[in-house]
């Protein structure tokens, strides 16, 4: 294991997950945050973080687009998207061309580690495919992320790191490094297979139980009951989770079941449970559309607010609310706003909202808490008197219902 000094740590891929942490190791060890896209690097560099995950980018993270600045490193930690293609089975080019560069410049003692989320095995294949040829010995391993865009409490050096390795001094390596930034918050995982599924089952998970809840809603609306109203009264039993109904977008928990399904057909595991609450999940956005055109009209005016996949993020990556927004423009002129997304095609800002004549309707799609305070000082003018207020998640359930026609779905 190189000495702390000599620990020299380059960063692939400057996103969600690569940013924060090369941003944290950087204040312990000499640490390189590189990403292809040029743009990104030339703004990082000036202290721009789009995805507004850090308040502040650590002086000492170099950063660059320039593959060969990482020559000089020993430990390659892969930060790059793993997304589903259009068949939703697993995509991993990005990762694979990845690989295919680190090998060019890795040497043998040095150590390569993956966060990006997998399919229990996948490491090991990846990593004997692209450097096992080259080497006969190599130090590899695992570490998933759990950072929750847009959540301020849940950060990388307050959460517990799982981490996993092929070797002890990896794994004793990784646990210094990932150490060093949560106060040794570490689990050791069994092993590699452990860690990826671990990963895995933690969105699963999720899944499930939101696929549950938005499997109850579509029963309880037929049966005229509000599905808000029951959460809040089942809710105050101890031990209920508490989920809530809505749509499942983002790159995490609405891609990685397709991971595990991916797994499940090379074992010849045909699964019942989980992958029926991810159609459900899928059905949501059809179950949205058709609940809101039915208060549509070709003469309203409409405001659709919120298009992020969900709260309190900037981050538009298979966001469902975006997807149900274009489905209702299919057929209806409706302006929208999202105040997070920084995107130069999503020009939008509420003072010009705020200026035009007031809506019939507004929908509000995801409550960003800039949003929900937006909407607090401004309802009655930017909603006209009697008009229709569509909340998807009951979040102005205490509104005025005499000057407003409330509906939650
Ligand atoms: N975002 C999350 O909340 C989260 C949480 C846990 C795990 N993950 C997993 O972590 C991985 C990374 O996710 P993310 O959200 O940070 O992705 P992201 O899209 O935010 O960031 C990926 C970055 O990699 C860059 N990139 C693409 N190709 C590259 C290449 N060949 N070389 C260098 N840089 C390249 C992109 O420009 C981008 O900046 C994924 O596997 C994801 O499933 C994400």
């Amino acid at each position: 294991m190189p000495k702390k000094k000599k620990i020299f740590i380059s960063v692939i891929g400057m996103g969600y997950v690569g940013l924060p942490l090369a941003n944290q190791l950087s204040k312990h060890f000499k640490t390189i945050g590189y990403d292809i896209n040029k743009n990104k690097i030339l703004k990082l560099k000036k202290g721009l973080d789009e995805t507004g995950e850090l308040k502040k980018i650590s002086k000492k993270l170099k950063l660059t687009s320039k593959f060969e600045d990482l020559i000089k490193t020993n430990i390659f930690i892969v930060c790059l998207p793993t997304p589903v293609n259009k068949h939703k089975k697993p995509d991993l080019k990005i990762l694979k061309n990845s690989l295919s560069k680190i090998s060019k410049i890795f040497k043998q003692d040095d150590t390569l580690i993956i966060e990006s989320t997998f399919y229990p095995g996948a490491t090991e294949i990846l990593v004997n495919k692209y450097l096992g040829k080259k080497f006969n010995r190599l130090n590899f391993g695992y570490s998933p992320e759990r950072i929750n865009p847009g959540d301020k409490i849940n950060t990388i050096s307050k959460i517990t790191k799982v981490i996993s390795a092929n070797n002890n001094k990896t794994l004793s390596l990784m646990r210094t490094i990932y150490g060093s930034i949560n106060n040794n918050k570490i689990f050791s995982a069994k092993n590699i297979k452990v860690a990826e599924a671990a990963k895995l089952i933690e969105n699963v998970q999720r899944d499930l139980n939101i696929g549950l809840i938005n499997e109850l809603t579509k029963i309880f609306s037929i049966l005229n009951i509000s599905i808000h109203d029951v959460l809040e009264a089942s809710s105050t039993k101890w031990n209920f989770l508490k989920f809530k109904p809505g749509l499942v977008g983002g790159h995490c928990i609405g891609i990685d079941p397709y991971y595990l399904k991916f797994i499940c057909d090379k074992i010849n595991f045909k699964p019942n449970v989980f992958m029926s609450a991810r159609n459900t999940n899928e059905s949501m956005i059809s179950y949205y559309s058709e609940k809101i055109l039915k208060y549509l009209d070709q003469k309203y005016k409409i405001l659709y607010l919120g298009v992020a996949f969900k709260e309190n993020t900037g981050d538009l990556r298979n966001s469902k609310y975006f997807d149900l927004f274009k489905n209702l423009s299919k057929s209806y002129s409706v302006d929208y706003y999202d105040p997070l997304i920084k995107d130069a095609k999503f020009k939008n800002d509420y003072v010009t909202i705020s200026r035009k004549k007031p809506y019939d309707v507004v929908i509000l799609a995801v409550p960003h808490n800039k949003i929900v305070k937006f909407l607090r000082n401004n309802i009655r003018s930017i909603l006209k008197k009697g008009g229709i207020f569509i909340d998807l998640n009951n979040n102005f359930k205490n509104i005025n219902k005499n000057s407003y026609n409330y509906i939650t779905l």
